[in-house]
């Protein structure tokens, strides 16, 4: 279902339901944001990332952005990316950039999971404003609220943002998520995990892809998920939904060990 909607939004060209598809990144240096929300300041949320493709991403360490499968085209090297960090706003002169050299995509991703992957840096990144948000590695942060943000379309089909939006989210069971009213079984309930309200007008949405999802752990935020998809943006009954950090957070440590921190 979710892969005939993505096929279908490519061939209409105009991403209207579930699509894994990064934003377009040719109709604007900054492409699709978080409706619903507000701006961010800057420094708030100093491991935001956004990358040239047109999606987000999290500062894991200081030579690797965590990000979405579907952002990336695989595995191996890949010169091509830029990611810009430090900013809530794209255009400042304050903004830092750096060059991708190696992408790590998930063994088992496809159109329908384990959404996420592994962009290296060509140099390590550090600065004012920015620094590294730390995954989940159990369960336990797997409820509650949950802060969104992104550079993505603030409402659905829109435009891309200038400006880091924030949004706040609450969990939504996967027995809930899965139920006929909202995604009838298409959710993976152990590797996704779903976030929005009932009522909709709260959401990722197109160019928020492979951004984070957090909340308050033990010591600080951490990641719980990473913007994968959802019907539409903000719908009523289409809550958000999210690759599960927790459960591929060991895979995701090796991966990072493995690309040399
Ligand atoms: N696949 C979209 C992207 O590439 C993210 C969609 C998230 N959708 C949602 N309704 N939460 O940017």
């Amino acid at each position: 279902m979710r892969r005939w909607r993505t096929l279908l939004a490519v061939l209409a060209a105009t991403v209207t339901a579930a699509t894994m598809s990064p934003a377009p990144a040719s109709a604007d240096p900054v492409t699709p944001t978080v409706v619903g929300g507000t701006t961010a300041t800057l420094g708030e949320f100093p491991f935001m990332v956004r990358l040239s493709m047109g999606c987000g991403g999290a500062l894991y360490s200081p030579t690797l952005v965590l990000t979405a499968g579907h952002c990336v085209s695989g595995t191996g090297t890949n010169t091509s990316i830029t990611a810009t960090f430090g900013v809530i706003d794209l255009q400042s002169t304050s903004r830092v950039t750096r060059k991708s050299n190696y992408v790590y995509r998930a063994p088992g991703y496809n159109s329908t999971g384990d959404d996420w992957a592994l962009i290296r840096l060509a140099s390590a990144v550090s600065g004012t404003n920015i620094g590294t948000l730390p995954i989940t590695t159990s369960t336990t942060y797997d409820t509650g609220n949950f802060t969104i943000a992104g550079w993505g379309a603030a409402s659905e089909g829109g435009a891309q943002q200038r400006y880091l939006r924030k949004a706040t989210v609450p969990f939504v069971s996967d027995t809930t998520c899965n139920s006929s009213s909202m995604y009838a079984g298409q959710v993976n309930a152990a590797r996704e995990i779903c976030a929005g309200f009932t009522a909709g007008g709260v959401d990722t949405c197109q160019g928020d892809s492979g951004g984070p999802m957090f909340r308050q752990g033990a010591s600080g935020l951490v990641q719980v998920g990473i913007v994968s998809w959802g019907d539409g943006c903000a719908r009523p009954n289409k809550p958000g939904v999210y690759t599960q950090v927790s459960y591929f957070s060991a895979a995701i440590k090796a991966a990072a060990t493995s690309l040399g921190g």
